[in-house]
């Protein structure tokens, strides 16, 4: 363990671009990377065996292995990949993926009881997490269960979730986004009655489309992190795969289709759009079907998320196709990578297929020509709101403050540690409630912060003590302005300076950080301008609403090239918060007491810290 630990400080070092001799004048910041490093105090637990009073409906063996697959012409791609073998249950439980490096599909019945054998044969830990599952916390997959290779962890629940697609995929602690990046990921899917009633497209009429980008060198093998900023605005591909291949095509006849889609990048946001205009029918999201649905110009999709789309090729002729592309948007990188990534400037690389430009991500072939389509139900299933009065804290929500800073990307002050529960983060067992989402850095972090009462503020500057650069993060707007200008004279958004800033109000350790890295930076400060970024927030357990979404004015610009592709009319368990954006949300606690993580999914910043855990009790 410790050796491991040696090493992702090396690598991590290494790969900071930094330099050592910049990390020497200061210690809030080598104490931050402590806290991105290793298992620190993560408990090494005897893996769950399964039990004799459990008598599962359906058990199977979920294998995490490395592979080599065919994706590009030419040498195959070595990959990890998830294998599994049904053991009980029906065989339709199980679909592999011919050729696909991604996990199979796995098709689950709300009610069923599930026994999971998951075979670690990889050559480092891993665990399995069910993305969107309402499961006990121990079979919920949290980093504390990750299993040796070699090892097996049993998973034994019940399906208490309505009808919806979910995500299977790694997490281990530090590692997540690697192994998925890698090829771990996989969808499952859960069927109920209400939603077998409304005969929806399904059999050849309903198709997943899992959406990843992935980088290849020239041996077709897999390029990841390559420098500390590929990890603080996510790492992108310059291909898009979709179900794991590269220019994805369907050949549907002109009817309708149920298409499944996902997004399983690490961190790249699309905006989805069809590229003759027609809008995006909508008729589910995260947790399931919406009660009607929705028609869009287009829709967000950030990682982690899923749509349900109604797509109907009725009246379109034999030979005619239609190609889902990522639409142009702006604003959910940083102002400074979002310029770099599309013109290279020294310290990214330069990218093929900026976030935010207009591509292709597969294309529908119209191949038969059939006179018959089912028809969109105009109701849905009807969804279990909570009001909220009925929220246990209706005038005091929960805060996640999210902060950005050079090395670290941060939920309520504090990067990711075991066991360092915050009292806001004790939640009752069976209560709901109230949730507020906002950034906690810039001028617009200060009236969020004051909303989110005594917890939020104060809580997170004292949990920034020991974090160098991510002081400053409570300036006025002339103070950050002056320094956005300074550097470099870009970004219109202001928003930025943050570090420098931060000197002049910060204690010791913020002075000593914020001047090395001024001098090291060499750009007199701008950081904050240069890490506000739109994040998306994933909760586990169960699925959550969204109560309101607010912007601030300076982001107004960018924000209306993704307005409206948002959709509040679903259960969630992902939100997409734009830079300047405060999203207020009622989640329920029910049934499991325990650890349950929150955390941004743009998984690079999940390793690097951006994740805490609630401990139901
Ligand atoms: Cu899909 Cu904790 O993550
Ligand atoms: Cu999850
Ligand atoms: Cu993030």
């Amino acid at each position: 363990m410790s050796n491991l630990k040696n090493h992702s400080r090396r690598r991590f070092l290494a790969q900071s671009g930094l330099g050592l001799v910049a990390f020497a004048g200061m210690p809030g910041f080598l104490r931050a990377m402590e806290g991105m490093q290793g298992l620190h105090g993560m408990p090494k637990l005897t893996p769950n065996k399964a039990s004799l009073n459990f008598k599962p409906d359906v058990e199977f063996d979920l294998f995490s292995r490395s592979s080599s697959v065919s994706i590009l012409p030419g040498q195959q791609t070595r990959v990890q990949q998830y294998a599994a073998l049904l053991k009980k249950g029906p065989k339709e439980t199980i679909v592999d993926i011919p050729g696909s490096y991604l996990g199979p599909l796995i098709h689950l019945q709300k009610g069923q009881k599930v026994r999971i054998n998951l075979h670690n044969k990889l050559a480092e830990p891993t665990v399995t997490h069910w993305h969107g599952l309402h499961v006990p916390a121990n079979m919920d997959g949290h980093p504390m269960y990750v299993i040796d290779p070699g090892e097996i962890l049993v998973y034994e629940f019940e399906v208490l979730n309505r009808a919806g697609m979910n995500i299977y995929h790694p997490h281990p602690h530090e590692a997540t986004a690697k192994q998925v990046y890698n090829g771990l990921a996989g969808a499952l899917f859960v069927h109920d009655e209400e939603e077998a009633r409304l005969e929806l497209p399904s059999g050849e009429y309903e198709i997943p489309i899992v959406i990843q980008d992935r980088l290849f060198d020239e041996l077709n093998q897999l390029i990841y992190v390559r420098g500390m900023h590929d990890r603080m605005t996510g790492f992108y591909g310059d291909r898009i795969l979709v179900n794991g291949f590269p220019d994805f095509k369907i050949d549907v006849a002109s009817r309708a289709y149920r298409l499944r889609v996902l997004n399983g990048s690490t961190a790249r946001i699309f905006k989805l759009g069809w590229d003759d205009g027609t809008p995006i029918t909508v008729i589910g999201v995260d947790g399931g079907l919406l009660e009607k649905p929705e028609v869009k110009p287009y829709v967000m999709l950030a990682p982690g998320e899923r749509l349900d789309v109604w797509a109907d090729f009725s009246g379109r002729n034999e030979g005619s196709q239609l190609v889902m592309r990522s639409l142009p948007f702006s604003g959910v990188l940083p102002k400074m990578a979002e310029r770099m990534m599309g013109g290279g400037m020294g310290m990214m690389h330069h990218n093929k297929l900026p976030v935010g430009s207009d591509y292709p991500i597969f294309t529908a072939r119209v191949t038969k020509k059939v006179s018959d389509s089912p028809k969109l139900p105009s109701q849905l299933p009807k969804i279990n709101w909570h009001p909220i009065s009925a929220t246990a804290n209706p005038d005091k929500p929960v805060p996640i403050g999210i902060s950005e800073g050079p090395m670290a990307m941060l939920l309520n002050g504090r990067p990711y540690k075991y066991n360092d529960i915050q009292d806001f983060e004790r939640i009752k067992v069976n209560t709901i409630q109230l949730m507020e989402i906002f950034h906690a850095h810039g001028g617009h972090g200060t009236d969020s912060a004051a909303a989110s009462g005594e917890h939020g503020a104060e809580k997170q500057s004292g949990g920034m003590g020991g974090m160098g650069m991510m002081g400053g993060m409570n300036h006025g707007d002339d103070d950050q302005k002056g320094g956005g200008q300074g550097m470099m004279g870009m970004g219109h958004r202001g928003g930025g300076m943050g570090m420098m800033g931060g000197m002049k109000h910060g204690d010791d350790d913020r002075k000593s950080g914020g001047q090395g890295m001024g001098v090291m930076m060499g750009m007199g400060g701008g950081m904050g301008m240069m890490m506000s970024m739109a994040h998306p927030i994933h909760l586990h357990g169960q699925q959550f609403q969204i109560v309101s979404r607010s912007v601030s004015g300076d982001e107004e610009a960018d924000y209306a090239t993704v307005r409206e592709g948002f959709i509040e009319s679903g259960l969630k368990d992902t939100v997409l918060v734009m830079p300047g954006e405060k999203v207020r949300i009622i989640k329920p606690f029910q049934d499991f007491k325990g650890l349950f993580m929150y955390h941004c999914h743009n998984l690079e910043h999940e390793d690097m810290g951006m994740m805490r855990d609630f401990l139901v009790e």
